[in-house]
């Protein structure tokens, strides 16, 4: 592929707003997206289907599919200056957030953090040695609000919540060791807000319709929030950063 300089993830791909990353993504030439999930929609992947720059791969998330894929983009010699990891679970068919703790079930419990904390730790764990390259690369995991420690006021959610905020504190323990062992990486913790995917579904009666982003929406605002970050004069202070779709900070 002609003028092909460099590579970026969506992990997590399904998502809504992953869908609308890629999208955006594929509009710069010089970058070959792989994107990432368990099963692709058929929707997605038949609107794929002519995308030259665009690589599926599917994936159930075990260590040893990961260390797959980030042998086969070794193989490329690309850099890859953009990872977005977009995994996250409210409800499933079986299970709704908790209202009240009677609600809470260890086993609930395990499989939201396996699926929101522990999948994007296994991801960090094995991109370490993919993203230290001479190029800058900024890293965004997807969090949010409800995460964040100081800001619960209003309760409820438990796992949810949990582990969210144990996914906040990896990616603040990561970055300390990336600062280290791969200095141009830098990482993000970031909050798309009320967003129009299957996640929120059950919820957005209860939410303003201004205040119900468009997937689009947030793919637009996250993007132009990092390019500065991909610079190659910018200099990181080498902190993770909790962000929302504004920009502004979360306290942790
Ligand atoms: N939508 C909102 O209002 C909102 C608000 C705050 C934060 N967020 C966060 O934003 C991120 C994207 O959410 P979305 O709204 O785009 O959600 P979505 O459309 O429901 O996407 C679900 C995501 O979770 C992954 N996932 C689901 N079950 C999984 C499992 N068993 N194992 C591993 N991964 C699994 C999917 O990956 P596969 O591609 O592998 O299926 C996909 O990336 C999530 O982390 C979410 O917590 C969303």
């Amino acid at each position: 592929m002609t003028g092909v300089k460099r590579c970026a993830l969506v992990i997590g791909a399904s998502s809504a707003i992953a869908q609308a990353l890629i999208d955006n993504l594929l509009l710069n030439d010089e970058l070959v997206v792989y994107a990432i999930s368990r099963r692709f929609p058929a929707d997605f992947s038949d609107r794929m289907l002519n995308q030259k720059r665009l690589q599926l791969l599917e994936c159930d998330y075990s260590p040893a599919q990961l260390s797959a894929i980030i042998e086969k983009i070794k193989t490329t010699s690309l850099p890859c200056v953009k990872v977005f990891i977009c995994n996250g679970i409210l409800h499933n068919r079986t299970f709704l957030p908790e209202k009240k703790i009677e609600q809470f079930s260890a086993d609930i419990f395990q499989q939201v953090m396996h699926i929101n904390a522990v999948v994007p730790g296994l991801w960090l764990q094995q991109l370490i040695t993919l993203l230290k390259h001479p190029l800058p690369c900024v890293v965004v995991v997807f969090s949010a609000r409800v995460g964040s420690i100081s800001d619960n006021r209003a309760g409820g959610w438990y796992s949810y919540r949990a582990s969210k905020a144990a996914l906040n504190m990896f990616v603040k323990t990561a970055a300390i060791e990336y600062a280290r062992r791969a200095k141009n990486v830098r990482l993000i913790v970031f909050h798309p807000g009320t967003t129009d995917s299957k996640l929120s579904q059950p919820f957005q009666s209860n939410v303003a319709p201004e205040k119900l982003f468009k997937p689009e929406f947030v793919a637009t605002q996250l993007l132009s929030l990092i390019k500065p970050l991909g610079s190659e004069s910018y200099v990181s202070d080498h902190q993770a950063t909790f962000i929302d779709w504004q920009g502004k900070e979360i306290e942790w």
